[in-house]
């Protein structure tokens, strides 16, 4: 237990004092480090729900209220006002750039998008069927070896090399990681786009429509950071060991991929397929209600936000406009999901376990009205987070408290026993 004045009194009346670091905003941090020295004890927390890993000036959330701030700037301020290149420059450098700096950035980028021959040549060698988030994975592994300039976590020109290059050459590893899907040669980077627009025609290799990229810009600043979610405590995690920043981008891919974080565009759109009509959506209501059915409805729920996502919120309007300029005919599509989400918002197994729309919600519908099959859809999450995870790489290189990640155990095994011959098993 701990009291008032943040100490902890173990069961046989050991006291260890708490120093309590305070927060900007939110939560503040009790260290805990003395605490296993003067209890035997570690703190255990599953999932990390209640353990604050290190301290970030990038973003913040607040999951009661539905706040979400880069830099201290309101994310669906940035969203209507601002593009994908200024919120880059916010997250990695800390204030928004005066024009001259958004300039020389938007520039610079631009002459780092063309990728190296051998990270095309690594995308081309994987199997056409080959899911784009693991080409996307292969590519990044090759990166280190094909930009020496940029990978030592310790030298700050490094870093800002690092972090202009990943965020300039996401796009074009998945744009080639998808026409390689589709049988289809790369399509080379156009200097006269920007961000979201030159995108689209590296993917399609045509002018892309304007309310597309715009709307793809505002995609790209909301899923451009979000604190220490599942991918960027991996990034973090991984960079810790000192590896190079490419590695620690390809583990945070990886934990990108899965449905309960950025794959859950992609099944959200795969689950709407197959619900198909709202006769059904009762159907898949209960079975996501059922414990003993693994199903869970695909774009509701988050750890953090408990009364709305101010992500979604942005999006789903978007939604409708989007559909509506491209003329998409996938409509069907957006009204099953409002139908949905209107069901289940009124269904006390939602409303007790706070449960709403997510930021992948609707973005997966709005992709698919820009003709992307749905395995691009985490690839798009992840060309937007390449942002947040070099700003915290970044960060964290910074930070003089950093030491390797290394998490504790409750051990369940078997105490020690002797060793059992083969032939007396
Ligand atoms: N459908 C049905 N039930 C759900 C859902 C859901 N989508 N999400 C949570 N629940 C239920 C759980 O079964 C649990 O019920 P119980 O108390 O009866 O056991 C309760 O709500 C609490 O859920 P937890 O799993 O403890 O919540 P947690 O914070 O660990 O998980 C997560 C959050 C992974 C996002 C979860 O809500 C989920 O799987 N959602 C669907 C996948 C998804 O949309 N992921 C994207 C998240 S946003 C992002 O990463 C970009």
């Amino acid at each position: 237990m701990t009291d008032s004045s943040d100490k902890l009194v173990s069961r046989d009346g050991h006291t260890v004092p708490l120093k309590r670091r305070a927060s900007v905003l939110g939560a503040d941090a009790l260290e805990i480090s003395g605490m296993a020295a003067a209890t035997g004890a570690y703190g255990y927390d599953p999932g990390y729900a209640a353990t604050i890993s290190c301290t970030s000036r990038i973003t913040y959330v607040d999951g009661e209220k539905g706040v979400l701030m880069y830099r201290g700037y309101a994310a669906d301020e940035l969203a209507r006002n601002s593009n994908f290149e200024e919120v880059s420059w916010l997250l990695l450098h800390g204030e928004l750039p005066k024009p001259s700096e958004l300039q020389a950035f938007s520039d610079e980028l631009k002459t780092l998008r063309a990728c190296a021959p051998e990270v095309l040549a690594t995308i081309a060698a994987m199997p056409a069927h080959a899911h784009p988030m693991s080409v996307i994975g292969a590519a990044l592994s090759v990166m280190p070896a094909a930009h020496t300039d940029c990978i030592a976590p310790n030298d700050a020109d490094h870093r800002r090399r690092f972090s202009h290059r990943a965020i300039a050459a996401m796009p074009t590893i998945a744009a080639a990681a998808f026409r390689h899907s589709q049988g289809q040669a790369p399509v080379s980077p156009r200097e006269d786009l920007g961000h979201a627009a030159n995108l689209l025609y590296m993917m399609f290799g045509k002018d892309p429509n304007p309310t597309a990229a715009k709307a793809l810009d505002t995609l790209l600043v909301l899923h451009a950071d979000h604190e220490q979610n599942c991918s960027t405590s991996t990034v973090r995690m991984a960079g810790s060991s000192g590896v190079n920043p490419f590695s620690s981008l390809a583990a945070g891919c990886a934990a990108l991929w899965g449905p309960a974080h950025g794959g859950a565009n992609e099944a959200v759109l795969k689950m709407l397929e197959a619900i198909g009509s709202p006769e059904r959506i009762e159907e898949y209501i209960a079975r996501a209600k059922d414990p003993n059915d693994p199903f869970r409805l695909m774009g509701f729920g988050h750890r953090v936000y408990k009364n709305f996502d101010p992500r979604a919120t942005i999006i789903r309007d978007i939604c409708h406009e989007v559909l509506k300029a491209l003329r998409a005919g996938r409509g069907r599509l957006f009204r099953l999901a409002r139908n949905l989400e209107e069901i289940a918002l009124s269904d006390r197994y939602f409303k007790s376990r706070r449960l709403y729309p997510n930021v992948d919600f609707y973005s997966g519908i709005i992709y698919r009205a820009m003709k992307l099959p749905a395995e691009m859809f985490t690839p798009m999450f992840a060309i937007a987070r390449t942002a947040g995870w070099a700003a915290h790489w970044c960060e964290m290189h910074e930070d003089p408290e950093l030491r390797i990640g290394r998490p504790r155990q409750l051990y369940m095994g078997p105490k020690p026993r002797a060793y059992i011959p083969a032939e007396d098993r």
